[in-house]
This record gives structure tokens, C-alpha cells and sequence, in this order.
């Protein structure tokens, strides 16, 4: 595997709050990471950086061996894409809401290759209804199947299935690993379940204060884990 993104001493500063604070780390293209950690630790802004919408406020953050800073191209830019947790929805048809972002980057895709994106979250019932009146967990798998549809290199997850039903969490789960095998899409993944990173994440990695405690293959970040935090977190002692 090759690195798509190396973090190199990087801070990011509040009102003179370290609110991230980390030495290294490096995150593989094709590689699903999940990132946990309590409330507070700095895992969306973590991503804010990885998806550019901030930038380092010291230290240095490569995108595929280019410097991202407020001169990043629009086309490195637009290799990766977000899904928020609570996504915004346009005041529109559920169709509308899907096409809305091809259309920002230029593209238009026939009425039956959008509908192949709308079946894979499984709400093709659903194209001509307004987005607003879907469920939270139909909402999730819209966002996603938006997110999907630019194909992106990289997306990024901030708890994407928190307040969801077993069911659409295992949808969506379905279908990152999917997306990550057929695509080798990369893919970070924010989350409070431990369960979740453990069934779809290749690494997990842990943030505490902003800091990154251990990052490691899954399996030994829950089975043998170095750091006192991580064992703490693992027997689910560290307070939320
Ligand atoms: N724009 C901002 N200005 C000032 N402080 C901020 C800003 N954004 C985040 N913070 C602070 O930075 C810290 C890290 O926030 P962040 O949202 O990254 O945490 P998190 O790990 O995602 O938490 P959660 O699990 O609750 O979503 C918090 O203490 C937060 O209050
Ligand atoms: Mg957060």
C-alpha cells in the first residue's frame, strides 16, 4: 500500500487550545481507518483538516505527496468527499438532492446511472419524494449515496450511523466495505461504536485530548493493545 496522507507535527489551534496535536501519522490509500475516541478528542476536526477545510495551524499535512494548504487545487480538493452527521439535505426530491453534487462538479449522469446509486443505499422508491420527509436513517444512506456518486478517493465519515436502527447500520457498513473492495476507496471512519471498527476498519486509532494515542491493525488494537489509554478504552473504562 502507498501513503495517500502524512500528518507531520500537526497542531491545530483554538483561541490558543491545542485541540489537535499530533506527531505522526500516516493513512494508506485503500485502507478503511477508524477513528475512536471520547467526546471532545478532536476526531471531526481531524477530519475538517483531511478534507481541507482547515488547515494546519502549525506542522505540515501532505496529500498525496502535495502540501495542502489554502492553494490546494480544485481538483485534488474534490478527491475527497464528506459525509457529516447530521447532512443537509436540499429542500427537494430526493433525485434533486443526488444530483446536486455532480452537478456542482460539472457532471451529468444519465437518469439510469443515478438510479444505480439511489438502489444501493435502497431508496429508488423514494426518487421523487422531498428529501426532507426521509427517515433519519434513510436521510444517512442518501448522504452517503451522494457522497458514493462523485466517486471519490477518498471519503471521510464523521459517525455516520450514530442514532441509526441495526438495520441501516449494517446497510451502511455493507456498503463501505463494498465501495472499499470494488473501488479501493479510502476510507476514515469516526465512530463511537467499538463494535463498528471492529467489524469494517483495517486500523483503528485512538485520540485523547487531541493526541493520537495508538494506531494499529484492528484486531491488536482490541486484542493487545499497547498503551495504558487504548487498554482503558478497549475494557471501555475511558469516560465519554
Ligand atoms: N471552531 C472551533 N473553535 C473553538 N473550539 C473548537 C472549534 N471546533 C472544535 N473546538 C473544540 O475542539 C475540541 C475538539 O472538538 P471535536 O469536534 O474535534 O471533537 P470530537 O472528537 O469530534 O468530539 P465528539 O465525539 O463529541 O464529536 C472540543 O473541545 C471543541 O470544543
Ligand atoms: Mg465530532
Amino acid at each position: 500500500m502507498t501513503t495517500i496522507y502524512t500528518l507531520d507535527a500537526v497542531k491545530q489551534t483554538y483561541a490558543d487550545r491545542d485541540v489537535l496535536n499530533i506527531d505522526a501519522l500516516t493513512i494508506q490509500r485503500g485502507e478503511i481507518l477508524a477513528l475512536v475516541g471520547p467526546s471532545g478528542a478532536g476526531k471531526s476536526t481531524l477530519l475538517r483538516l483531511l478534507n481541507f477545510l482547515e488547515f494546519p495551524t502549525t506542522g505540515s499535512l501532505n496529500f498525496d505527496s502535495t502540501v495542502v494548504n489554502a492553494s490546494l487545487s480544485l481538483e485534488q480538493r474534490r478527491r475527497v468527499t464528506m459525509v457529516f452527521q447530521s447532512p443537509a439535505l436540499l429542500k427537494r426530491s430526493v433525485m434533486a438532492n443526488l444530483r446536486y453534487g455532480l452537478a456542482l462538479r460539472g457532471v451529468t449522469l444519465s437518469e439510469p446511472r443515478l438510479y444505480t446509486y439511489l438502489e444501493l443505499v435502497g431508496l429508488e422508491r423514494y426518487a421523487n419524494q422531498p428529501a426532507r420527509k426521509l427517515s433519519a436513517g434513510e436521510a444517512q444512506r442518501l448522504a452517503l449515496a451522494r457522497a458514493l456518486i462523485v466517486k471519490p478517493d477518498v471519503l471521510l465519515l464523521d459517525e455516520p450511523t450514530a442514532n441509526l436502527d441495526p438495520y441501516n447500520v449494517s446497510l451502511i457498513e455493507d456498503i463501505l466495505k463494498q465501495e472499499n473492495t470494488t473501488r479501493q476507496t479510502t476510507i476514515v471512519l469516526v465512530t463511537h461504536n467499538v463494535f463498528q471498527a471492529q467489524r469494517v476498519a483495517h486500523r483503528t486509532g485512538l485520540l485523547v485530548g487531541g493526541r493520537l494515542i495508538e494506531v494499529t491493525d484492528t484486531a491488536a488494537f482490541f486484542e493487545a493493545p499497547q498503551q495504558s489509554q487504548t487498554k482503558d478504552f478497549v475494557a471501555g473504562k475511558l469516560v465519554f
